[in-house]
C-alpha cells in the first residue's frame, strides 16, 4: 500500500516533467490527503530522487537516481505483453547465465533480465564483458520459439539490427554493426549481442533462446587495455542517457523482431546490410592456425559474410566457425 503511494507520487512527479505540482492537486489526483504526499516525498528522497518543495508552490521533480527500476519500467511500457515477465537485479554475475536457470525451471517465453552491475558479464569467444554498476545496460531476453536450432542461423543479425533500432529511437544516433555482433559509435565498441541457446538432441528441438544485450551508456572511462576500442553512448554524444528508456525500446523492438523473426526475415537482413561497417573493409578471416585475407563483399539471409579471397575465389564465412578481424585496427 505505502510502496503504491510512492510510486503515484513519483509517476506524477515524473509525469510533470520538472514542473511544479501543488501538495493539493497532487493529493486530490490520488486521492490521499497532503500529508501522505509529503511522506511519500521524503521516502522518495531518501532513495535518492532530488525533488524541490517550495511553500504555497508544491513539489518538483529535479532528477532521479540512476538506477533501474523495475516499476518505472513497467510504467513505461504500458499493456506491453512482456511487462509483466520483467525482472531487475542490482547485481548478478551474468543475466545471460540467470535467464538460462530460470529457462530450465519454466521461465515463459518474452521474461526479461536485468542488473544494474554483472561481476561476471560474459561476451563471445569466452570474453568478458566488464559490466560496471549502474553504468550500462545489461539485458537478456528468454524466447521460445516454435523451431529447430537450424532455423535460426540469422537471429544475431536481427538482434543487432532490433539494438540499433532502440538506440536510434532513443539516443538519435543509429550505431553501425562490426560483424557479426559488435555495435559501434566513432568506430569504437559501444556494445556487444551473445546469444546462447539450449535444444533437445534427439527430437531437434529448441529448448530455449537466451538474447544476452550489452550496452555502455554513462561510463566516462575504460580500462587502459580497452580505451582504444571501446566507448560509450555518453562518450560519444557528450550527456547521459536514460537505461530505462533504452531497456523499453529494446523490449519494444525484440518482441516485434520476435514476430517477426521469419516471416520479414529478408527485410531484416537487408537492414543488417546496410548498417554492417565490415562490408567492403579488408578482413582476416583465422580459422584453426589458418589465415587468409579477403574483401568483405556482402551478407547472405543467415546474416553469414560473404568474402571474395585474395585468390578471386568467393566464400562464406559462419559466426562462430570462424573470427574475422580487420586488417588495420579495431575494424
Ligand atoms: C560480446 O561483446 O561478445 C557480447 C557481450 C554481451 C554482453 C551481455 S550483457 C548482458 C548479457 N549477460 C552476459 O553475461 N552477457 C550478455
Amino acid at each position: 500500500m505505502e510502496e503504491q503511494k510512492k510510486r503515484n507520487v513519483c509517476s506524477l512527479l515524473q509525469a510533470a516533467e520538472g514542473s511544479f505540482l501543488s501538495g493539493e492537486e497532487m493529493a486530490a489526483a490520488l486521492g490521499i490527503s497532503r500529508a501522505a504526499v509529503w511522506k511519500q516525498v521524503k521516502r522518495l528522497r531518501g532513495q535518492g530522487y532530488e525533488i524541490e518543495a517550495v511553500t504555497n508552490v508544491g513539489y518538483r521533480m529535479v532528477a532521479c537516481p540512476d538506477t533501474l527500476d523495475v516499476y518505472a519500467i513497467k510504467q513505461l511500457l504500458g499493456n506491453h505483453p512482456w511487462r509483466d515477465t520483467i525482472t531487475v537485479l542490482e547485481c548478478v554475475d551474468s543475466t545471460n547465465s540467470l535467464a538460462k536457470v530460470q529457462a530450465l525451471q519454466a521461465a515463459p517465453h518474452g521474461s526479461v533480465y536485468m542488473a544494474d552491475e554483472q561481476t561476471g558479464g560474459r561476451g563471445r569467444l569466452g570474453r568478458s564483458f566488464i559490466s560496471p554498476r549502474g553504468e550500462g545496460l545489461y539485458f537478456s531476453l528468454l524466447l521460445r520459439p516454435d523451431c529447430r536450432p537450424a532455423e535460426l542461423p540469422h537471429i544475431t543479425a536481427m538482434v543487432a539490427v532490433a539494438a540499433c533500432n532502440a538506440l536510434e529511437e532513443v539516443c538519435s544516433v543509429r550505431p553501425q554493426i562490426k560483424w557479426t555482433n559488435d555495435l559501434l559509435l566513432g568506430e569504437k565498441k559501444i556494445g556487444g549481442i551473445l546469444t546462447e541457446l539450449t535444444a533437445e538432441w534427439e527430437s531437434e528441438t529448441l529448448s530455449s533462446l537466451v538474447i544476452g544485450i550489452g550496452i555502455n551508456c554513462n561510463q566516462r572511462t575504460f580500462p587502459e587495455e580497452l580505451r582504444d576500442k571501446a566507448t560509450s553512448l555518453k562518450l560519444q554524444l557528450g550527456h547521459s542517457i536514460d537505461r530505462q528508456r533504452l531497456a523499453v525500446a529494446l523490449i519494444e523492438q525484440l518482441h516485434r523482431m520476435s514476430q517477426e523473426l521469419f516471416t520479414q526475415r529478408d527485410a531484416w537482413m537487408a537492414r543488417y546490410a546496410g548498417d554492417c561497417i565490415t562490408i567492403g573493409r579488408l578482413v582476416r578471416i583465422h580459422r584453426g592456425e589458418t589465415v587468409k585475407s579477403a574483401i568483405a563483399i556482402g551478407i547472405n539471409s543467415n546474416g553469414a559474410l560473404l568474402v571474395r579471397y585474395d585468390s578471386g575465389e568467393t566464400g562464406v564465412v559462419v559466426a562462430g566457425e570462424v573470427s574475422v578481424r580487420g586488417e588495420h585496427g579495431y575494424l
